[in-house]
This record gives C-alpha cells, structure tokens and sequence, in this order.
C-alpha cells in the first residue's frame, strides 16, 4: 500500500501535511505520520468491510476517557477538517476503508524496554486500572460481540486443545481450562464494564532513555475492547508482565498493588486473577497453534508462542500462596477469616496457657541477626558444632539457659542449599524467621497454648532440619482455623501422638530435644503461626525470602500474642538503611560519594560475598581492599592476638616489624632494600614525593593523565584524576601529564608494532617543559597499571623506555602497586614485572592490609640515606605491632592459598567470557586486563565512550546482585577486580549476567 496515497489523504481530510511510515499491524494498515510542525499522529485505515462500530467503540471510548481522566497517556481522536472522527475513503486499489487519526505517543513498546523494574510495572497497573475506572460507566453495542479474545468465553479453548502435539502440554491446557470452568460461576457473579482488554507488551509505551526513570507514555489499540469483570483486564495485562520476568511472581504483585491503589480490587477478584492470567496464556497458544496449522510457512507464529509455553512449563507456586500475596499486598486479609483470628489472639492474649509452663515475659531477647551476630562464621555453611553453639552467648548470661529469639529477623544461619533460590552463592536466599524461638534446657516439657488437634507429627532427622515436629490446628470461639507449628522437638512424640489426636489447653503434649535429635541445634521450640495451611501443608517455611515478606508476614504473623507477650518484645527491627542514608547526609560532607543510584547497606561479608541488612548476598566483584576475602579467620586472629597483647610504634624493637619488612622485600627486586610503614596508599606516595626531593634536590614531577595517587594536597598535585576535575584545583606548574598509554583508544594503537616507545617518547617533551619553567627533574610516577584511567594495561616496555628516560633527566621513578600488586595480576606479583622496568621506589596499599590501614614504601639504600639527611621520619600508627602482624598476615595467606595463581586461573576464564560478549555485543569496545585486573570499555555505535550504557550495566549487575565499578575520563569502562578467591561458579555468574543485561540494551 502506498504511503504516498495515504500522505495525500492526510493533507486533504486532514489538512496535515506529514512523512508516513507503515507500522506492523496484523489487518488494518497504520501509519506513523510525522507532521511538518513535528507533531506525530497515528492514521489507522482499517481492513475493508471493517464494521464502523468496531471504530465508533474506540472513538468513544477514548473521548470518554479523555473528558473524565485527561491525564492518562492515551491517544487522542483528530477529526478530520468536515468535523467527523472516522471517514470512509478508498485505498490505492480502490478499496472503501474506514479512516481515523489519532495523536502519536513517546516511547518504546513495553516489550522492548529495560528494566522492568517494579515502579514500571506498578506504574502499567496504576494506568490499566485509570482507564477501566474511566470507562465504568461507558458502553456500546460493540462490547456485547462474540469472539475468542473474550476471556469469559475462554471455554471454546477446551474443545480446541486436541491441536496441541505434545500430551503434556496438552494435558496442561486441559487443566487450565478444568480450573477456568469451575471459577466461571464465580467470574460470572463480577460486573462487566467496559475493558481495554489487550494490555499486552507491544500496546504498552514507556518513555525515558537507558538509565533514565523511565515511566509509562501510552497504552494503545483499543481494538480487543469488550465488556467484562475488571478483572479480566487485569489478568490480560497480568499474563504480559510475568512472561520471561526473572520474578514473576514480584511483576505479578507490583501490578495488582499498581492497580489497586487507583481502583481498589476485592479479595474474590483477586482470587481470579492467577488462574485467569493462566487462562489468557492458554488461548494465546491453543490460538497461534491453530494458527501455525493454517500457516505451516510462517515460523512467527510458533516462535511467538515460545514464552507462554516457557511460563507454563515452569512448575509454578501455589495458587493460594499466589491469591494471599495478592491480598496481602492489597491490605485485605491473607485468607477468608484471617482479620477475625487476629483479633481473636489479640483479644485473649494475656490468658493463653503458657507453652512452658512460666512467664515468658522476663526472659531476655537474643539477637542472631546478621547485623547483630556473627553466627555462622561462614554463611554459606553452618558445621554442626557451630549450629549446636547458636546464641551461646545469650544463654547463660545469667546462668540461665533461657532467652527468646526474634521473629521476623533476617539471619545468616541458613546456610543450607534449600534456603537458596537460585543457581549461585549469590542468588535470593530466604533469611527471615518467621517465627518465635524460646531456647530452654533439653527435655523441657510444651504445653498447648490453647485446645487443639495434631495436624502433622513428624521427624524430621536431616541436619539442622526440625527433628520432631508438630503442628496443631486451633479453632477461635468463631470456629476460624489457625494453626501452630512446634519445630525442634524430642521425636519421642512421633511414638506417642498422631494426626487427630486432641490436645487440651495447658496440656503438655510434647518436649525440646537435645542437638543430637532436633536437627543439630542448640535446645530449643521454633514457635510459628499460620493461619492457613493452602498451599504449605505439612512444610512450612520456617524462613522467607526477606522480598516476599508480604505474604509471609501476614500468612505466619508474630505469634506473640500466642506466648502472651507484646508483639514489640519479639518483632525485630533491622536498622533502617533510609535513616542511615538521612543520617549520613547529615554528618557528612556532600562530596562524599555513594555507588549505586539505591544505595546499598552491607554488613557482613565471607571471602567474596557481602551481605545487607535483610541478609541478601552480594557477590563482590569490584573491591580489591579485601584482597585474601572478607573476614578472613587468619586475619581475625592475628589481630585479636596482637590486640590482646600491645599495640605501639616504631620507637621501640618488635620482631614483627622486621619480619613485614622481609616478606616484603623477598617478593621485590634486589636493589630494593629499605621499607617504610605509613597508613594508606595516599601517605606513601606523599613520602614517595618527599623521598624523590631528597634524593634529587628537585621538584619537577612527570606523570601520565587521569592517574589517582591519594587525597592529601601533595599528592592531588600528581592526581590529574582530582586536580582536573570539575572543582578541582588545576595543575603545578612542577607537574607535566603525558598521555596514558592506552593503545585502544590513545595515539598510538594496538596495531602500531612501536607504540611503547612511542607512548614513552612523549615523556621528553614533558622533562623539556619542566626545565623551560626552571624545573629540574625529581621523577616520575604512576600507576603501573592506570585503574582510575580505565583499566589500562600500556604496552610491554612502555615503563622500562620511561624510566630510561628519566634517569636519564636525573630522576626517580615511583611505581605505585596500590591497585595491582601482591598477585591480582595472575602472571606477576607486581606490575613493573610485565613492564619489565625497575623502579627506585614501590608503593602499596590497599589489599596489603585487608582492610586495616595500612601503607607501605620500598626502595633503594641509596634513596633512603638521601631522606635521612634531613629531620626524623615519624608515623604514629604506620608500622604498628598490630599493622605489620596484618600485613605479614596476608602476604603469607596469598602464598598459602595460592592466590595468585587463583586470580591467574580465574581472570583467564573471566577475560575469555568477557571476549565472547565483545565478539556478540556491539556496545563492548574493547576487552582488556590481566589476572583480576580487568576492564571493560563500553562504546556507543560510533564508537566514542558510552556512559549511559557502562552506569545501566554498572546497576543492573547490582539488580542482579553483582557488585562492580566504573571507571575512565568518561566513566565507560566497567572496572571489575574481586578478592582473589573469587571461585570459577561466580566468574560464571558474572558472564551470564552480564549476558543477560547487554542482550536487553541490544534488544531493539
Ligand atoms: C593507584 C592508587 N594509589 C593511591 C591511592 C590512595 O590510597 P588510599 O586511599 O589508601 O590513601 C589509590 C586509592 O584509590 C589508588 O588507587
């Protein structure tokens, strides 16, 4: 069909003059037309033969919509000059078609657009549910048609299921459609109005540019409106958001909480929803599979099936557990009932039998949270010494055994693989207990709070499971179910009790066992409530997902009232991470920075994970201070040790400040012989610069753009990072820059075979510019490796032709190892190795301490003896007891756990993946790096820096709990450098992540 025609037909019915472009649709012909005055409309001629009330529906519809909520991005209707809203005009063959015109929206389709974060998705709901409240009252002989998309005559699916091959998913659909007609009573009970009824993700615009907010601009195509439960819209809309969604389940709670907050749904509403959205799915396929037999050439059909068919294959959670998140999210009770059995333990608390015969109301609380405790060492796994030491310190405080254990707080100590939901050590996890403890002596008798009926009675023998275990179902006076669950028993009771029996209030019914039958714990009840039994059965989770406390607070509440206490006593409050937030922009000075556009709060850590406040794992690819792992247990004791006995200075002897020395000085060259203990990086490259006075008389520095060597106001002078950034103090005239030798994007490419030399070259101009402005020549520094710069790795040579020329100049040269020495690059221990330079001065800092401030200078006799002509050098805290314990520490735990062949192994693999995602991913410019040492530099397609994409990357692998950097002048390169144990398992979830994200900003 000509667009020329159409254009023409525009201009004069219209009066607009516009370029067209043709648009997918499956029988109507669209046109995007862009007007001269830069206004952009929709022309819609529709299917000759089309109905005109088939339009008319729409152009009601979204009139009324546009009177009574004008705000809503939907389109509007532009009538034509004669004043009529649709017109019959011929096409190019002749043909009559209806013609409309609507105003264009922004935007990209849903479908398209990354990430679907839960604000967008709540946002559709917020929107779907503006429109159906719009349309309340608006109806049309149009809505009363009969046809297939019409989800309350989903049935004709039933008789068409046959279509599908494969019997497993053609048994599927039948259930789907089993469970559809015994809700269709129920369906039948709601009010139809009228619905837009085709909220799918290519009918769903979202503006705002990668990395931007980005926020719904229209939903579109009125065409599949019909009259229908709200409810249906919602399940319509409900089937497009879950699909290939990493959280279905949370796209599928944002939308209705989105929703709800604009159109307020009911429980017997929400209880549709999942089993419609499954229905929706099922006529989408069953539809595309009769489809693909009347079209066996047109492979679309069965590849746009695909993600259906990916969803309901998956096993899915349980309907009920799904209907009480949608309720609970919507502030309606969790199950018929749930508010009156509430109140019933509100009400009566104060008189239920106490569980152990005695007021619990004294006994102290324990945290085993993870910002409270350190239990487990290693939350990744629990031994069975430490699990039957829980909460030692609790008990016993006063020679008592008794102490209670919060509900609802996020611990470390599940550790076991069922506690994990996803492939790796950093995936979701279930931290948040759901329950009170009351840790007790062994043997300690139960008694029933209140009457009941034993449910379950199991033992449960796997380590740290319950061992014995009983759940009683309750009735309140107004026969609501509820039920409690008693975890960590003497299994004695699986001999004595079963299901049915009753149990009377007060009655003891049961006993804690010791560690060697409750699971391996320390003796204690697990108390929990819930007050249903749908969906979890005999299983509860004892634990959740501290994402999906909404349905699992209100499900399991704090079962306090139970216990007679006050539900303050045993609810936990972790520190809330917006009022650290509040509280640091209140101390602190603004130009202290924080990574991440949402903040992250980490409070414990273990080798290369970290943890936040509700115990999520982080995998930590990105902070190379923790260099041997996080808390690691030699580093621990070392301290704790030398703490324990004195911490002084340099003024007087100590064995294990010449033993730091000769570590050190065993992995250096030779003629480095002399060490210098200060307390970071910034104050050894300040003695770096006073050292290469001393030894030279001179003052005039040379130094590569954009390095970082420290904070303080000597060395900003050599930062070119700081002192030629906005606000930053500009250059000495004693300090020249030459360009960093980075031979992807600088003068002097990889495929220039003498790029070192030539990058070096560039320094006799800079010692020439120094000695015009009367400067001789004290040296040179860098980093050997440029971090900040990019993730730089300078030609072979390049530093070996510099100092050349340096010395040459009468100059020191000053290598500063504070991002790549002590084994992260793999192949060499230091940097200057791969260079193959010597320097006269080695500055490290940052992994040397692990942590501990720590800093550390190396260099010649000669250069030493020329600094101690002048006054006394001094440093309080560097080269204290405890500091070159630490130091020695984790030089000897990089030997003895062979890190540094480990980062050598493992950047291998890590650089390899990276290769392949640069071979696939356009945006990836340029892979490079060295052991652990690695950058990736993020380009747009003509190739300049691609911020935006490098700060969506940045977070996005932060969504996906990876932790990494970015770095570079324009900040483009992702600076990616874990501690050293990082294992093969996390590289993989570093590649596949990263995956996964560059094929969403590839996705157009
Ligand atoms: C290469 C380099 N040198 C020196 C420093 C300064 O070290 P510190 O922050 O310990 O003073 C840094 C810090 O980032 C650095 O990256």
């Amino acid at each position: 069909m000509s667009t020329a025609h159409w254009a023409k037909a525009l201009l004069d019915t219209w009066g607009i003059k516009a370029a067209l472009t043709r648009l997918d649709g499956e029988y109507d012909l669209n046109f995007l037309a862009q007007a001269e005055d830069g206004q952009i409309y929709v022309l819609k001629a529709m299917r000759p033969g089309c109905d005109y009330d088939l339009v008319d529906v729409q152009i009601g519809a979204l009139a009324q919509i546009a009177r009574s909520a004008p705000d809503l991005p939907l389109p509007r209707v532009i009538p034509a000059q004669n004043g009529a809203s649709c017109l019959s005009l011929a096409d190019d063959a002749g043909n009559e078609r209806l013609v409309w015109l609507q105003t264009g929206l922004p935007g990209r389709c849903y479908a398209k657009s990354h990430p679907k974060t839960t604000a967008l998705v709540t946002e559709v709901g917020a929107v779907l549910a503006g429109v159906t409240r719009a349309l309340k009252d608006f109806d049309h002989p149009a809505l009363h048609r009969d046809f297939k998309w019409d989800l309350m005559a989903a049935d004709w699916v039933a008789a068409e299921s046959g279509c599908i091959s494969d019997p497993a998913r053609r048994q599927l659909v039948d259930d789907i459609c089993t469970d559809f007609a015994r809700l269709k009573p129920r369906l039948e009970t709601l009010p139809r109005q009228a619905i837009h009824n085709d909220a799918n993700d290519y009918n769903i615009l979202v503006a705002g540019e990668l990395g931007a907010p980005q926020h719904i601009s229209g939903l579109i195509d009125f065409g599949d409106m019909c009259a229908a439960p709200r409810i249906c819209d919602l399940a319509i809309a409900a089937a497009y958001m879950v699909l290939d969604h990493p959280k279905p389940q949370q796209a599928l709670t944002s939308l209705v909480e989105g929703y709800h907050a604009v159109n307020p749904l009911t429980a017997a509403e929400l209880d549709l929803l999942w089993p419609l959205l499954r229905m929706r799915l099922a006529v989408s396929v069953v539809n595309s599979t009769l489809m693909a037999a009347d079209n066996p050439d047109d492979p679309y059909v069965t590849i746009s099936q695909a993600p259906a068919w990916r969803f309901l294959d998956k096993p899915a959670e349980h309907p009920a557990l799904i209907a009480g998140r949608l309720r609970a999210t919507c502030g309606l009770p969790v199950v018929d009932g749930a508010d009156r059995v509430l109140a019933y333990l509100e009400k009566h608390s104060g008189s239920f039998a106490p569980i152990m015969n005695r007021d619990l109301s004294d006994v102290p609380m324990g945290s085993l949270s993870v910002e409270n405790s350190t239990w487990p060492q290693n939350p990744f796994d629990m031994p069975l010494e430490e699990a039957a030491q829980v909460g030692a310190e609790f008990a016993g405080k006063d020679g008592s055994e008794w102490w209670l254990g919060y509900y609802n707080e996020p611990r470390l100590i599940y550790t076991a693989p069922a506690f994990r939901k996803g492939a790796y050590k950093a995936s979701d996890r279930r931290t948040v207990h759901l329950a009170v403890d009351v840790f007790a002596p062994a043997g300690q008798a139960l008694h029933a709070p209140l009457d009941g009926e034993v449910l379950i009675v199991e033992d449960r023998a796997n380590h740290l499971d319950y061992g014995g275990v009983i759940i009683l179902k309750h009735l309140t006076d107004d026969g609501d179910p509820f039920y409690t669950l008693y975890g960590h028993l003497d299994p004695e009771c699986v001999t004595r009790l079963t299901p049915g029996d009753k149990i009377a209030r007060g009655q003891a019914f049961c006993q804690l066992g010791n560690a060697y039958q409750n699971g391996g714990w320390a003796p204690h009840v697990h108390f929990q409530i819930a007050l249903s039994t749908d969906g979890i059965e005999a299983d509860w989770p004892g634990v959740a997902d501290p994402d999906d406390l909404v349905l699992w607070n209100a499900l399991c509440p704090n079962p306090a009232p139970l216990l007679n206490l006050p539900a303050e006593k045993t609810g936990y409050q972790p520190t809330d991470k917006t009022t650290v937030l509040a509280a640091r922009k209140a101390h602190f000075g603004g130009n202290l920075s924080l990574t991440y556009q949402d903040p992250v709060m980490l409070l414990r850590g273990w080798k290369h994970h970290l943890f936040d406040e509700w115990g999520r794992p982080y995998l930590d690819a990105y902070n190379n201070v923790p260099h041997v792992g996080h808390a690691h247990p030699r580093i621990q004791a070392v301290a704790a040790d030398q703490l324990k006995r004195m911490n002084s200075n340099t003024r007087y002897l100590h064995p294990a400040q010449t033993a730091f020395a000769e570590k050190i000085l065993s992995k250096m060259p030779e003629h480095l012989e002399v060490c210098f203990f200060v307390n970071s990086g910034t104050e050894a490259n300040e003695l770096a610069l006073r050292l290469a006075r001393a030894h030279t008389g001179a003052k005039g520095m040379v130094t590569p753009d954009h390095g970082y060597h420290g904070n303080t106001t000597g060395v900003i002078d050599v930062s070119a990072y700081k002192f030629n950034a906005k606000g930053g103090v500009g250059p000495s005239d004693w300090v020249e820059l030459v360009e960093v030798a980075d031979d992807y994007r600088g003068s002097f490419g990889r495929d220039d075979p003498e790029r070192a030399q030539n990058y070096a070259n560039l320094v006799d101009d800079a010692i020439a510019k120094l000695r015009q402005a009367g400067h001789a020549i004290a040296g040179f520094i860098a980093e050997t490796f440029p971090s900040v710069g990019g993730q730089i790795i300078p030609p072979k040579g390049y530093l070996a032709a510099v100092y050349e020329k340096i010395r040459k100049a009468g100059g020191v040269c000053i290598a500063d190892e504070v991002q790549t020495g002590l084994g992260r690059l793999g192949d060499y221990y230091f940097g200057f190795e791969h260079q193959e330079a010597s320097p006269d001065i080695v500055v490290m800092g940052k992994p040397i301490g692990n942590g501990h401030p720590l800093g550390v200078l190396v260099t010649t006799r000669d250069i030493a003896e020329s600094f101690a002509q002048g006054p006394e050098f001094f440093s309080t805290f560097g080269g204290s007891n405890l500091s070159c314990r630490i130091g020695t520490e984790v030089l000897n735990i990089v030997d003895d756990e062979g890190l540094q062949e480990n980062a050598r192994l493992r950047g291998s693999e890590l650089l390899s993946g990276l290769k392949d995602l640069h071979g696939r991913y356009p945006s990836i410019g340029d892979v490079r790096g060295m052991g652990l040492f690695i950058g990736v530099e993020l380009i747009n397609p003509d190739g300049s820096e691609a911020t935006a994409i490098c700060s969506y990357l940045k977070n996005r692998m932060r969504d996906h709990r990876i932790l990494i950097g970015s770095e570079g002048p324009k900040d483009n390169i992702l600076k990616i450098r874990p501690p050293l144990t990082i294992d093969a398992e996390d590289i993989q979830m570093i590649l596949e992540t990263m995956d996964s994200i560059l094929a969403e900003v590839h996705c157009d």
